[in-house]
């Protein structure tokens, strides 16, 4: 059984985790609206795994027995000054949910909680990819600059990415 402390840090993670599905629709959205299809469907696919997350920590708080909470999602921004920004807010962001992870991990620690720990090593290994795959598109738009036809390009290579569901078992 989960410890009270335990149980409100996860459904927290878990309304982290929607919202960076939402923000990611978000961001999909914006991407649409400029006709830059490659780079929404990108960020399409951003916010399916965001939701399997979520749902991650749905089903392992159920197989758990413990209270779930779905608390409200705020609001994401919706307007963007360029395409590096976009980017650039999104490193921010996985960097935030790094720092959650780790948290977790270091309160499943401190409560001597294994369950939850070995369930977190997923999400830690996630992590590390999830920020590599931000820095590279930064790397190639720092690289692109101001040339169309090299976006251009970029947005054909993003919209060749593919859906690929995540196990939400737990
Ligand atoms: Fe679920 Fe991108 O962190």
């Amino acid at each position: 059984m989960l410890k009270e402390e335990m149980v409100a840090a996860l459904n927290i993670q878990m309304r982290e985790e929607f919202y960076s599905s939402y923000l990611y629709l978000s961001m999909s959205g914006y991407f649409e609206q400029k006709g830059l299809k490659g780079f929404a469907n990108w960020m399409f696919i951003q916010y399916k795994e965001e939701t399997d997350h979520a749902v991650k920590f749905f089903n392992y708080l159920k197989s758990q027995s413990a209270d779930i909470k779905l608390e409200a999602i705020k609001e994401p921004k919706h307007e963007w000054n360029s395409i590096p920004e976009v980017f650039h807010d999104t490193l921010k962001h996985e960097q935030y949910i790094t720092s959650c992870i780790n948290n977790l991990t270091d309160l499943a620690e401190k409560l001597k909680d294994r369950a939850t720990y070995n369930f977190l090593q997923w999400f830690v290994d996630e992590q590390v990819e999830e920020e590599e795959n931000v820095r590279d598109i930064i790397d190639q738009l720092n690289l692109i600059g101001d040339n169309k036809s090299a976006l251009f390009l970029l947005d054909k290579d993003l919209s060749q990415r593919v859906y690929t569901p995540i196990n939400q078992a737990v």
